[in-house]
């Protein structure tokens, strides 16, 4: 990496005992302060990782997160976070902050993750078959704005060799996987490439995440808006059905979203998934905008920007979102959350889980027990 409630289920959203409606959704309105920005050991870590380029230090850091997990060890690196157990979508996790997509495209982790603490681990975005991605250098650290732009298009080792990756990990937490379509797919046929990657995935996937965001994959986003989006998540539910039954099991189907849209687009993203019975909304990606890089190096590189300039937007799409959806589908949320604080104001917004990605690069794993410890600090 350095790049580069105890609550009653209802519909698959947290509803906690005794908690007035609301966005608070029964948390109290005190937001804590942070209690560690990160441990001096992670601090050293960075300092050396950061000395080398943004994708050499996410594939040894990666390599090493895997190592420690084989041996048992990354519990050692870091205070285990609190207890707080949620259930959202029907599932149960041990604490609403869970690691994003991206980190660890390939499964290559899946225990080491879990060991850190996370609540919920996030593999992919996978495509139907192994593509390398954008030539290098596609990663670019900020580190005066917290802040990382990526350009990675997709590289990833192919669905089947995750699935591989899937059956030789121990863990046996809430997995999500995340799919999208690979680069030559045109953007028509993307369905095709989500319902291959859906049928593979399914037996094994906690939930699945339908990644319609990124900014690299080009047209990859149209299928956000209007008709394409409704028929896309029309054929991934009829899909769904079919494996339920298949499988006897449900597996939800959760969307990421982009922070980019605006108010009205993202009230209409919402309509489509209630009408299209989708499980949940994860809000969001990284953004195009360059507001708070401007100026500063690397800062106009194409490509998402994610980190602390992420954030407000990311927070604004989940108000959105949360006045719209009014409690029908949980909000999973992520974007800028470099402090246990944001993990918070999260919740606040109207969210029912959490994710990190860049500010767990910047602050380590202390990050998560940080933000879980913030959100309970709402209860
Ligand atoms: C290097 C990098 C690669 C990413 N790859 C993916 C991906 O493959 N799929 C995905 O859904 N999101 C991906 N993301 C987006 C993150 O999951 C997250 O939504 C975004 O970075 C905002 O969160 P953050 O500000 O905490 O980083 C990636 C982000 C970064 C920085």
């Amino acid at each position: 990496m350095p790049v580069m409630v105890q609550g009653i289920c209802h519909r698959g959203l947290i509803l906690p005992r005794a908690s007035p409606v609301g966005p608070m959704r029964g948390y109290n309105r005190r937001l804590s302060s942070p209690t560690e920005s990160s441990l001096p050991m992670y601090t050293l870590a960075r300092q050396l990782l950061f000395k080398l380029s943004p994708e050499t230090s996410h594939d040894l850091s990666l390599d090493l997160i895997g190592a420690g997990g084989r041996l048992g060890l990354n519990g050692l690196l870091c205070k285990a976070p609190a207890k707080m157990p949620v259930t959202v979508m029907g599932l149960e996790f041990p604490n609403p902050v869970g690691l994003a997509a991206g980190l660890d495209k390939n499964g290559a982790a899946i225990d080491g993750f879990a060991q850190l603490g996370f609540g919920f681990v996030e593999i992919g975005t996978i495509t139907p078959r192994p593509q390398p991605g954008n030539p290098k250098p596609r990663i670019f650290r900020l580190p005066e704005a917290e802040a990382i732009i990526n350009r990675m298009g997709f590289n990833n080792l192919g669905v089947d060799h995750l699935l591989a990756r899937v059956a030789a990990a121990k863990y046996k937490g809430v997995l999500g996987i995340n799919i999208g379509k690979n680069f030559d797919t045109p953007v028509e046929r993307a369905v095709d490439d989500y319902l291959i990657c859906l049928d593979k995935v399914y037996a094994h996937a906690s939930y699945v995440t339908v990644n319609v965001s990124s900014p690299n994959t080009p047209g990859l986003r149209s299928l956000q808006f209007g008709d394409s989006l409704k028929q896309l998540l029309a054929d991934l539910a009829t899909r769904r059905a079919e494996l339920a039954l298949r499988h006897g099991k449900h597996v939800p189907l959760a969307i990421k979203i982009a922070p980019d849209m605006t108010d009205e687009e993202t009230v209409q993203v919402a309509q489509a998934l209630i009408e299209t019975g989708m499980d949940a909304v994860i809000a969001t990606n990284t953004t195009l905008s360059r507001v708070g890089v401007e100026g500063m190096e690397h800062g106009d590189e194409a490509g998402g920007l994610s980190g602390a300039p992420v954030r407000e937007k990311s927070t604004h799409t989940v108000k959105v979102l949360a006045a719209e959806l009014a409690g029908r589908l949980p909000i999973i949320a992520v974007g800028g959350i470099t402090e246990g604080k944001h993990a918070a104001e999260k919740i606040a917004a109207g969210a029912s889980l959490v994710q990190l990605y860049s500010g767990f690069i910047y602050k380590g794993p202390a990050l998560i027990r940080e933000s879980v410890d913030a959100i309970a600090a709402l209860r």
